[in-house]
């Protein structure tokens, strides 16, 4: 029994803002520091007042209708998610409900950037055991709610979005190999120190990262869990048709590809146009590239995801 890709769909919000107006919004920053240092040309911003949700449900219909798969079909529905709409309920049980699914089970992963990989070993996991037969995973952020708009460190990098797969029991080959680590001793070079308490916010409700020692540490774990599910598969990194890292740095997506030796060209890359979309880059970066037609049914595709906790995981599968 395999878990076996059968759609995938995606959305973006509104329109591509450039890095010239983020810095024509008085941003102290420019065109040619993000570009060299992250490779970042533009990201789309959701409007305020849209919700995860409200994007990962059109990302969701996208991949049903691909799939040939109705809501009502649905036995499991996993959202992975760093921003919520609410503290409860999840946004899993408020897609399901835009969706008119009742009685699957739905509930959200918050594994940061790492969350997509970590939802699909999750649901991979429930389809394999039997207990279940048509997933939907999805990746869906409003990363702009939590940004200080004041700290250029930061605030250039990131982007809004949502990125759904539908994931059938199949007997034909689907997902491979999966594999999902944390460190927690890692929490405070990534996170959001904030919380609610007796109806105010106390700490820091915004984003804070130490660039440099998350870029690092990210290097350094995309490439081993890469290699760690190549080896269950017993599939050489070579024989990789598509890369698909977490976009978060084209210079993170460049060294890990050189670290496994894989070739640039077989390395699907969005973070030029999406920025950083937390839990949505990678199922984002994988439905663009398999509507464009560059993924194709039989090939190979490592997805991997790196993030705040610190979190990682990957997954080969065969598309
Ligand atoms: C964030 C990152 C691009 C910063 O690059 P860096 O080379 O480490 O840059 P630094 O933070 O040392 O800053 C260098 C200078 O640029 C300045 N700077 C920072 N942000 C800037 C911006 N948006 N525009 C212009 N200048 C900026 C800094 O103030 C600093 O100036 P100073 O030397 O006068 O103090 C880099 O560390 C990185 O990509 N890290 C990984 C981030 C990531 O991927 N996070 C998500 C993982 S899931």
């Amino acid at each position: 029994m395999y878990a076996r890709l059968s759609g995938t769909g995606s959305y973006l919000p509104g329109n591509p803002v450039s890095n010239n107006e983020l810095a024509a919004r008085g941003i102290d920053t420019n065109d040619e520091w993000i570009v060299s240092r992250t490779g970042i040309r533009s990201r789309h911003l959701a409007h305020v007042g849209t919700t995860s949700s409200e994007l990962g449900l059109i990302a969701a219909q996208k991949a049903l209708e691909m799939a040939g798969v109705t809501a009502a079909d649905l036995d499991l529905i996993i959202v992975a998610t760093s921003t919520p709409d609410f503290i409860f309920p999840s946004t899993a049980c408020l897609i399901q409900g835009k969706l008119g699914n009742k009685g699957a089970a739905a509930f959200d992963v918050q594994a940061v950037c790492a969350g997509f990989t970590y939802a699909l070993g999750i649901a991979e996991k429930f389809i394999c055991s039997g207990s279940h037969k048509k997933a939907l995973v999805i990746g869906a952020e409003v990363f702009s709610r939590i940004l200080d708009w004041n700290d250029r460190g930061t605030c250039v990098l990131f982007g809004d979005g949502a990125g759904a797969v539908v994931l059938e029991a199949s007997d034909k080959p689907g997902i491979l190999a999966t594999a999902m680590h944390a460190d927690g001793s890692q929490n405070g070079i990534l996170n959001v120190p904030g919380q609610i308490c007796g109806g105010q916010v106390t700490g820091d409700p915004f984003l804070r990262m130490d660039g440099q020692a998350v870029f690092k540490f990210a290097v350094r774990v995309l490439a081993d869990v890469a290699e760690e599910v190549c080896k269950a598969a017993e599939t050489q990194t070579s024989d990789v048709d598509w890369l698909i890292p977490h976009q978060a740095n084209i210079r993170i997506i460049e060294a890990t590809g050189k670290k496994l030796g894989i070739d640039r060209d077989k390395v699907i890359v969005t973070v030029d146009r999406h920025g950083n979309t937390s839990a949505a880059s990678v199922p984002l970066a994988l439905d663009e590239a398999v509507r464009d037609g560059r993924i194709q049914r039989g090939q190979k595709v490592l997805l991997e995801g790196v993030g705040g906790g610190f979190t990682w995981g990957a997954a080969l599968l065969e598309f």
